[in-house]
Formats: C-alpha cells, structure tokens, sequence
C-alpha cells in the first residue's frame, strides 16, 4: 500500500485546485481498504474528483480508490451483468461497453469521474441516469469494515441524488458496481434534440450505440470545456425544481425560458437563469462561468477554491434576487 505525504491534489480532482494532502493513501485492493480502516481515523474519500470544490489543504487522511477490474460476471442471451471495480475510469468503461456491444451507458459517455462515485451523485445526462443501469453497489461499511450490497432500489436513487449523500453520507466507501446491460435489442435513446439533430446530420435512421455515444461525443466537446484544458466540475448547481405558480409567474416575464415539464412541476435551467443574469462567459479574476454553458464554472489556470465558491455564491445571491429562485449547488464543497 503505497503513502505519500504532503502531495499536491491539483492532478487528483478535475477543478484542478492546488491544495495540499497531508496524507495520502492509495487504496488498490479491498483487503488493504478493510486493514486501514481498522485504524478508526478520520478518513476523506477520494474517487475521481470530478464532483468536487476544494477549498483548503486536507489534513485527514485521504483514502485515494483506486480499485481497477472489469469483468462479465454473468450473461443471458439478450443481458449481462458487468461489475466494475470503483477506481474505473468513467469513460473508459463506456468505451469497453461499446467495444463489447453491451448497452445502457453509451448516453453517458464523456462524463469525467470513475465508475465508484457515478452512483453516488446518480450521474445523467441525454435522458438517461446511471440508475437506469445499476444492478448493485456493493461497498465497505467504515464503521464495521464489512461488505455491504445495495441492490438498487436501496441506493434510493432521484435526480442527482442517492443514499449516498444523504443517510448513508460518510459511512460507506463504494468499491463496486455491477451493471446490468443489453447485449441485443438495446433500449436507444436519442429524443433529445441536440442528438437527434446530430445523428439527422449523418442522416443515420437506425444508429448503433456507437453512433449515439459519437453524437453525444461530438455535443459535448462542443459545450462543455474539457477538464484536462480548463479545469471544471461539470455542472456546478442542480436544474431548480418549481411548482406551477413560480413557474407561470416566470413565465410571463420570459416567453422564451426553457423547461422541462415534471408531473406537477417544471424543471428550469440553471444555466439559463445564470445566463440572464449576465454571468455567461464572464470571467471574475481566476474563475467564471463558461462561454458556451453558463452552468459550467471554471478554473482558468490559478483560481482557488475560496475564489469559485465566492463566485458561486454570487450567482446564487443574483438568481435569488432576480427570479427568487434557490439554486442548490451540485458540487461537493470541501
Ligand atoms: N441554456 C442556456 N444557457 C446556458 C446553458 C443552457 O440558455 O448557458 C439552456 C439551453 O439552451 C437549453 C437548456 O438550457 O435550452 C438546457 O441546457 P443543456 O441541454 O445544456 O442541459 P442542462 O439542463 O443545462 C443537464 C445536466 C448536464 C447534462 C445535460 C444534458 C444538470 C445539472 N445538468 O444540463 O449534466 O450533460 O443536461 O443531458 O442536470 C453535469 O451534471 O455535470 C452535467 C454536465
């Protein structure tokens, strides 16, 4: 078991913040996970850092997981059950799917972070949620060092939400996923109109999941800065929930504001609400909020994370005077 001290984070969170680790634990088997923790410290849980805003050095001891498998564990004529270890890179388990013909996470291709923390946060994107996927998250109890199973229904999973970061918050560290996938007949979903319009392009009427996983692709290296060049956490707040009043009431003050129509309520944009505050594409010193989707703050090099989280508050402070709406924030602070 490798540990370093006093490391930098910056290459270990996709914000790309520079803030010290006093010490930093790599966690490659689940047997050295259980040993450590026999240790009863205050332990921070690393995964693949892309759902986070660090905001000073962290002085507890940080359990980096860096579990690494794939492996079919078993498989019918038309599904499979793969169970992926947590250290995974997201997208690099996509791209294995798609190189097996194995379907359900091509629509989440290109989202940053690994395979442990996708349930936590329920990563979504183009209509699907990873939800729609997991069989179980299996993980390792802190408090008593044994292996739990969540089977899905007990990850009690909702838009951007999970167990995980409510009553099972600190107690559990995830170490794997299965999932159940499609080998024929695979349920594509491509209603979403920046895919459709996509794939209308290439005039492809019956695409693969190859074919939506490059649409997708294509759409997101287009709107979302990539982390590797601008450092960013993905969308920094939730999409605010209204009910009918709010939302009418909105409504008539902005004809044009998307939505997306929920059972009773309306889902409204964040990044629309930011943009009509005027903070699109603006940059406040080291940070700002994205040229091409305003929901996306980033770090233009130097910024710290006191400096984004100023920045996010003031976007919150703004989107609450002028539409007395609450954005919540997406991103983990620390
Ligand atoms: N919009 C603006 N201005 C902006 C950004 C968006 O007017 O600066 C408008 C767009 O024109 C569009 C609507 O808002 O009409 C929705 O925009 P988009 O399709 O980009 O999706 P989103 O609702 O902003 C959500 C997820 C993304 C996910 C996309 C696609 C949340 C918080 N975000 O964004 O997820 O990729 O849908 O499904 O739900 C993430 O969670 O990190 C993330 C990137």
């Amino acid at each position: 078991m490798k540990i370093q001290k006093n490391i930098s984070l910056k290459k270990y969170n996709t914000f790309g913040i520079d803030v010290m680790a006093s010490e930093f634990i790599h966690i490659t088997s689940v047997v050295n996970l259980q040993k450590i923790l026999r240790e009863k410290r205050n332990y921070f849980i690393l995964g693949g850092g892309s759902n986070m805003l660090l905001t000073s050095n962290i002085k507890n001891p940080i359990l980096y997981v860096n579990l690494k498998g794939i492996e079919v564990i078993n498989e019918y004529q038309s599904t499979v059950y793969v169970s992926v270890n947590a250290g995974e890179n997201w997208h690099q388990f996509v791209l294995w799917c798609l190189r097996n013909n194995f379907g359900g996470v091509e629509n989440l291709s290109l989202i940053p972070g690994n395979v442990g923390t996708s349930p936590i946060q329920n990563i979504g994107a183009y209509g699907v949620e990873v939800k729609d996927t997991i069989h179980r998250v299996n993980a390792v109890e802190i408090k008593t060092r044994k292996i739990v199973s969540f089977k899905n229904s007990a990850c009690e999973f909702g838009y951007r939400n999970s167990i995980f970061k409510n009553k099972a918050k600190g107690k559990y560290i995830i170490t794997n996923v299965i999932f159940k996938l499609t080998k024929i007949k695979h349920q594509l979903k491509y209603s979403y109109g920046a895919i459709k319009t996509e794939l209308e392009k290439k005039q492809l009427k019956k695409p693969s999941i190859i074919d939506i996983s490059n649409a997708i692709i294509k759409i997101r290296t287009e709107k979302l800065p990539d982390p590797n060049k601008i450092g960013n956490s993905g969308s920094f707040f939730k999409n605010p929930v209204v009910n009918r009043n709010t939302f009418l009431k909105i409504q008539a003050k902005n004809k044009t504001m998307p939505f997306y129509k929920m059972e009773t309520n309306y889902k409204i944009p964040a990044g629309w609400l930011i943009e009509q505050c005027g903070f699109k594409g603006k940059r406040f010193g080291n940070t700002g909020a994205h040229k091409n989707q305003a929901l996306v703050l980033v770090n233009y090099g130097n910024a710290t994370g006191i400096e984004v989280l100023n920045l996010a508050k003031k976007i919150q402070e703004t989107v609450q005077k002028k539409f007395g709406i609450t954005l919540e924030m997406e991103v983990n602070i620390f």
